[in-house]
């Protein structure tokens, strides 16, 4: 059994997952203390976590039904995040993992988005195209092997995808985290009603279209909820169409019809539902699988090379720059 700990951001996770990647327990306890500050505290996020994460991995146990000598490797994220959010988990882990003289696995936050696929039941391994899309990366990977190196294809080059979200959401004074509660009202809005660009080039980019929804705003009549619903169902066109345009192209370039979705913007239902039009082997992630969740980590700390005890002791977070896909 393998328990895992994820605070990058704004939840704190934790789970416990067998090796053969059967999720026993996927406990994500999510922050709204944020939404009113219209954004993650960085600080906040920290003081939350430390006061959480003990309750989060007592309900884990309590929701797996096993003892802590089950189990056998302890995981956590190392890195790409908030470092006061990382630290409080990833100290936690290695805190219960030297008090057993448990092996510890450091994770890239990434490789765990990617590694949601590897859990049962799709158990969807690669070769495959991955496009992870959340809050904080846009990135288009080629992964070839579970452990091997991945190639990035293309990667946002401002804004993530879900940031564009995001601040579209807060633009229409829809509140923070706004994707999802846009694209609900994208739902009652016509995608064609105005042009918003959907960046040109290899790489993805967003600042223009954010900057394209702004201007559009002062133009019209935002007050009107139809208006309102319209750009709101445009800049989701535009968002998605920039996703998925290069989603195909590099499909096409590789040669491969297997893709496999991660991050938050996965849950997106108009992307899940073009993407699925494509016609290839397509991995989509349950919603909460999408968003950050310890599962996806103990995932994919079954590819990476354990410490032993006391090896891991002196082993430190990274904010950026570290990881395996930078
Ligand atoms: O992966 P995630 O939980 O956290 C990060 O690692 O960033 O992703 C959160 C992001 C937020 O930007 C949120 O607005 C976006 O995912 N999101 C959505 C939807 N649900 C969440 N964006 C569009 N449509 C949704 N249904
Ligand atoms: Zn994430």
């Amino acid at each position: 059994m393998i328990l895992a700990f994820e605070t990058s951001c704004d939840d704190t996770c934790v789970a416990l997952v067998g090796d053969d990647g059967t999720i026993h327990a996927n406990v994500i306890s999510s922050q709204e203390v944020h939404n009113r500050f219209g954004g993650v505290v960085p600080e906040i996020a920290a003081r939350h976590h430390v006061e959480l994460i003990d309750a989060v991995v007592g309900e884990a146990f309590a929701r797996a039904g096993v003892g802590v000598e089950q189990v056998s490797l302890v995981a956590a994220t190392r890195g790409p995040g908030l470092i006061g959010a990382l630290l409080v988990g990833f100290c936690a882990a290695k805190g219960f993992a030297a008090a057993r003289e448990l092996p510890f696995a450091p994770v890239d936050h990434l490789s765990g988005h990617v590694a949601a696929a590897y859990l049962a039941p799709a158990r969807f391994e690669p070769p495959f195209l991955a496009l992870i899309a959340s809050g904080g990366h846009t990135l288009l990977l080629d992964v070839a092997a579970r452990a091997g190196p991945v190639q990035v294809l293309a990667r946002t080059l401002d804004d993530a995808a879900g940031e564009a979200f995001d601040k579209g959401a807060r633009m229409l004074g829809l509140g923070y985290p706004g994707g999802a509660a846009l694209s609900r009202l994208a739902a009652d809005g016509d995608p064609s009603s105005y042009a918003f660009p959907r960046g040109r080039g290899e790489d993805f980019s967003f600042a223009g279209l954010k900057t394209a929804l702004l201007y559009k705003i002062r133009e019209v009549d935002a007050s009107d909820p139809q208006v309102r619903a319209n750009l709101a169902a445009s800049y989701e066109r535009a968002i998605v169409e920039a996703l998925v345009r290069r989603v195909v192209r590099a499909l096409d370039r590789r040669g491969t019809a297997r893709l496999a979705l991660g991050g938050g913007v996965a849950a997106n239902g108009p992307l899940r539902a073009r993407l699925a039009e494509l016609g290839v082997e397509l991995f989509l992630p349950p919603l909460e699988l999408c968003t950050d969740n310890a599962a996806m980590i103990a995932s994919a700390a079954r590819d990476v090379e354990a410490l032993a005890y006391p090896d891991y002791l002196a082993l430190d977070v990274y904010a950026t720059g570290e990881g395996p896909l930078r």
